[in-house]
């Protein structure tokens, strides 16, 4: 019988997960479908309880479920739990099991686009919300020297810095401090909604202090190129767009929940198609 997966978000229906996640289940002959389903917040334990009922094979939850969801499975992977968020939820035999593929995914995506190995680098995260939280725990798993987090509210990076109990070196500062200590990083990484769509000429911070050389990685796809990695490219960084991180946290679902791992450049060129459309 051909499996049904599915993403719930509110709002849904930009979504590009039901394109590449269909593309990839057709190439790989694998008998299921994708469909996105807008779930209000209201209805998000009932839309569960669905998920039981009428056997949904695995999820996806966007926002603003992936907190809230927490609660309505039978089991969280460690890793999501420490994150906070559940974005991939495996159905085992009638078991819920959340896990969050966001962090993973980008570190993935990093690593194979840039071509760059994170143990032993100096990273800036630029902000500290829901994705940077991901990011900032799969970065600290990859063994990086240190970790730096600058956010408009400061005590919020402070205070993501101190749930965590690895032995990384990590400080939290402004975004005005960080401007000026560009120059020490390795590696910067946009995880604020800055400078994406239609707000496109905004920037979370000047780059005037960056190293050449810098990798410098937005995880906004929209636009594919933001004004502040065209800023980077032109001071000569080694720039990354947020495709690599959208396709991966899907991949990474899609092998949760087949056991097989997609075609990761079919899909980017899917999701760009349609994005430049
Ligand atoms: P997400 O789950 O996408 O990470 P979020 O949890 O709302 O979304 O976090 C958004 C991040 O972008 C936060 O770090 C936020 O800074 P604050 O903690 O100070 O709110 C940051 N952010 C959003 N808009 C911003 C702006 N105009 N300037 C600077 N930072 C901004």
């Amino acid at each position: 019988m051909e499996k049904l997966y599915a993403l719930f978000g509110c709002p849904v229906h930009h979504s590009l997960s039901p394109l590449m996640h269909n593309d990839a289940f057709q190439h790989m002959n694998i008998a299921a479908r994708y469909h996105a389903f807008h779930v209000e917040p209201k209805h998000l334990k009932d839309a569960i309880n669905g998920v039981r009922a009428l056997g949904i094979s695995g999820l996806n939850v966007t926002i603003p479920h992936k907190t809230a969801v927490i609660p309505l499975l039978d089991d969280i992977d460690p890793a999501a739990r420490r994150i906070g968020a559940v974005n991939t939820i495996v159905n085992e035999n009638g078991r819920l099991i959340g896990y969050n593929t966001d962090g993973p995914g980008y570190v993935q995506a990093l690593e194979e686009e840039v071509h760059i190995d994170i143990k032993g680098k100096r990273i800036l995260v630029i902000g500290a919300g829901g994705a940077a939280r991901g990011i900032y725990f799969s970065l600290v798993d990859k063994g990086a020297k240190q970790i730096d987090i600058c956010n408009r509210t400061v005590s919020k990076a402070k205070q993501l810095i101190d749930e965590c109990d690895a032995a990384v070196s990590s400080a939290a500062c402004s975004l005005n401090e960080a401007e000026e200590r560009l120059g020490e990083y390795d590696i910067l990484i946009n995880t604020t909604s800055v400078g994406m769509y239609p707000h496109m000429k905004e920037m979370p911070l000047s780059l005037a202090n960056m190293k050449e050389g810098t990798v410098v990685s937005d995880i906004i796809y929209n636009p594919l190129e933001t004004k502040w990695l065209k800023e980077a490219r032109r001071r000569k960084a080694i720039v990354q767009n947020g495709v690599g991180m959208f396709v991966y946290q899907g991949a990474l679902a899609f092998e949760k929940w087949t056991g097989a791992f997609p075609d990761v450049e079919r899909m980017k060129k899917i999701v760009m198609e349609q994005l430049r459309r």
